[in-house]
């Protein structure tokens, strides 16, 4: 039997996150730019005689789905259909540190870990591992590429490295509940308003590297956020009101996130106290 491999697989926050049109297969061309975080799930790939198959667990297990659904699971399976492996025997074991369906991305980073350490363990060629992230997800080529600061064109596929931006606070606002089939509602709520042009993307990769504070950060789907998440308009009033501070969508939401400055980030915190969401402090992080 192979050794176990593990990794981690980091969460991801848009500091802008642009929609530029739609496709005429339904899908959505955006420019984002992208940066990971240090709160990371961490996978685990074992073989034995056993059982092939997902499990779930950590602080996040919830709604994480622990059957072929998985995305780490369909990415191992048609990578190995892909390259003629087998995936008998195999297990993925997800330890779950990144809120799932909360616009963090933690489904398609741990995808794409699983392919990272699938095809370094199998010998694939980089253009077989990036076909399977496309055909997984949207977000999965950014964290295949490496994740840190990028900015993602087309579906979220082109991926251009940026410079790495300086290390700073993060911290992250989870809502308790999120919405079915979240991402298709938030892309089709913005089909109603006109399209973004990507002006937001290009200036903030041309731009000096510097920190970022929150009014750097630009989200499209805040347009829309609101309308579509019971109970996301008071939350966010509430924390921006008391912290003074502008807090901004994570990707599709509903999680918000403030970025900013070491010493603000206890006062940020405190700011959540009592409002119902679950408060995660974490730091951006560089390329894996
Ligand atoms: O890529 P992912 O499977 O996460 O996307 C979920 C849904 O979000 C898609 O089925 C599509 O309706 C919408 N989407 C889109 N344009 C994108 C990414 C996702 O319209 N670039």
């Amino acid at each position: 039997m192979p050794d176990p491999l593990s990794a981690l697989a980091p969460a991801k926050i848009n500091l802008i996150l642009e929609v530029t049109g739609v496709r005429p297969d339904g899908y959505h061309e955006i420019d984002t730019v992208l940066q990971t975080l240090e709160l990371a799930d961490e996978v685990r790939i074992a073989w034995s005689e056993g059982a092939a198959g997902v499990r779930v667990s950590g602080p996040f297990a919830t709604g994480t789905p622990a059957d072929e659904s998985n995305l780490a699971w369909r990415a191992a399976a048609l990578l190995a259909g892909r390259l003629g492996r087998t995936i008998e025997g195999l297990s993925i074991h997800l330890e779950k540190h990144i809120p799932p369906a909360g616009g963090l991305g933690g489904g398609a980073s741990d995808a794409a870990t699983v392919l990272c350490l699938l095809g370094t363990h199998w010998g694939a060629a980089g253009a077989e591992t990036e076909a399977v992230a496309d055909a997984v997800g949207s977000d999965e080529a950014f964290f295949l590429a490496g994740g840190g600061t990028a900015r993602a064109r087309g579906r979220g596929e082109r991926i251009s490295r940026l410079p790495a931006l300086p290390r700073q606070p993060v911290v992250l606002f989870v809502p308790p509940a999120t919405i079915d089939r979240k991402t298709a509602r938030m892309f089709a709520a913005l089909d109603r308003l006109p399209f973004d042009d990507g002006e937001v993307s290009a200036a903030f990769a041309a731009r000096e590297v510097s920190p970022v504070s929150g009014t750097d950060v630009h989200n499209a789907f805040e347009r829309v956020a609101f309308d579509l998440f019971p109970g996301l308009a008071p939350l966010w009033e509430a924390l921006e009101s008391r912290s003074g501070e502008s807090v901004h969508l994570a990707g599709a939401g509903p999680t918000l996130f403030w970025i900013g400055q070491d010493v603000d980030a206890e006062r940020v915190v405190g700011a959540a106290s009592g409002l119902g969401c679950t408060v995660i402090p974490t730091w951006t992080a560089g390329r894996r």
